[in-house]
């Protein structure tokens, strides 16, 4: 029997009974002949922080990428944000990833366009042609100096993107990528490029748009311990496999360590 739940209890435990934003049973993706995913399965659901682990090579970014349509889907299903990636129309494809917040590890910014215009950039999606030829509407340039508040780094607001440190720039990514509304957000190595207290601040913001903004998170990493301390499930990949997929409070450590044995990065040899 289950206890029944306190109305002042968070609303995150609610969160997460939704229906997940990101849906993937069974996936397979292919290069030509070459199998790069076989068989994998993922949710991500309001509120979650989860991370993609697995060595070099095990398929982390491809998986991120079919999710947006970037890899070529050859089995199973995939659903994002309400899209079928197995049976989209032309017109689908432009509007999932206008819906898909996407943050990579070298930030991606203009370098030499001020942080605010890098954060409008954003909202290109719903701005049109006018918009562009005559700047971005006051609304969007309220909206985006709110973010930048939000990520800590509305002082640099006028500084060229170039001028800003690896930490700060990856500040201005998110922001760039809530400007977008997301529905949810995927982070390929985010924190890569960064020291090991940046990149805590920065997973730490990422953790709290999940939660107290509802916007799940799904970021790949390459050191374990941020993972356990900053994400709410972890899924592991091994050779395109899934090994793991659990809580963080219900790992396996031997499972854990098989994802980047010998054999786990054998690939890498051919
Ligand atoms: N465009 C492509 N064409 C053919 N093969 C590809 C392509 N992209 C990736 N692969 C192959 O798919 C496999 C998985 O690559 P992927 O980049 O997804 O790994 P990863 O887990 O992100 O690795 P890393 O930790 O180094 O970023 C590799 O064997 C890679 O060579
Ligand atoms: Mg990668």
């Amino acid at each position: 029997m289950t206890a029944p739940v306190s109305s002042a209890a968070p609303d995150t435990g609610q969160m997460r009974q939704a229906l997940p934003l990101v849906s993937v049973r069974n996936l397979d993706v292919a290069y030509g002949a070459q199998p790069v995913l076989s068989g994998v399965d993922l949710d991500v659901r309001p509120g979650e922080m989860v991370a993609l682990l697995g060595a070099s090579g095990s398929g982390k970014s491809t998986l991120m990428k079919s999710l947006t349509g970037f890899a070529p889907v050859t089995g199973g299903t995939a659903r994002v944000a309400g899209y079928d990636l197995t049976n989209l129309r032309r017109g689908d494809l432009r509007k999932l990833r206008s819906d898909v917040g996407q943050v990579f590890q070298q930030f991606n910014l203009i370098p030499r366009l001020s942080v605010l215009t890098n954060v409008l950039t954003g909202a290109l999606h719903d701005a049109g042609p006018l918009n562009l030829a005559g700047g971005f509407s006051s609304r969007h340039r309220r909206q985006a100096m709110e973010y930048l508040d939000r990520v800590g780094i509305a002082h640099k607001a006028k500084e060229p993107a170039r001028a800003l440190s690896g930490g700060q720039q990856q500040r201005v990514a998110i922001a760039r990528a809530l400007m977008q509304q997301p529905r949810v957000i995927l982070a390929d190595e985010p924190v890569a490029s960064l020291d090991p207290k940046l990149a805590g601040s920065v997973l730490q913001l990422m953790r709290e748009i999940a939660t107290r903004d509802g916007i799940p998170v799904l970021v790949s990493l390459h050191v374990l311990p941020l993972a356990l301390e900053h994400c709410d499930r972890v899924v592991g990949l091994r050779q395109g496999r899934m090994l793991v997929s659990a809580p963080v409070s219900r790992l396996d450590a031997d499972k854990l360590a098989g994802l980047y044995d010998e054999e786990g990065t054998s690939r890498d040899h051919h």
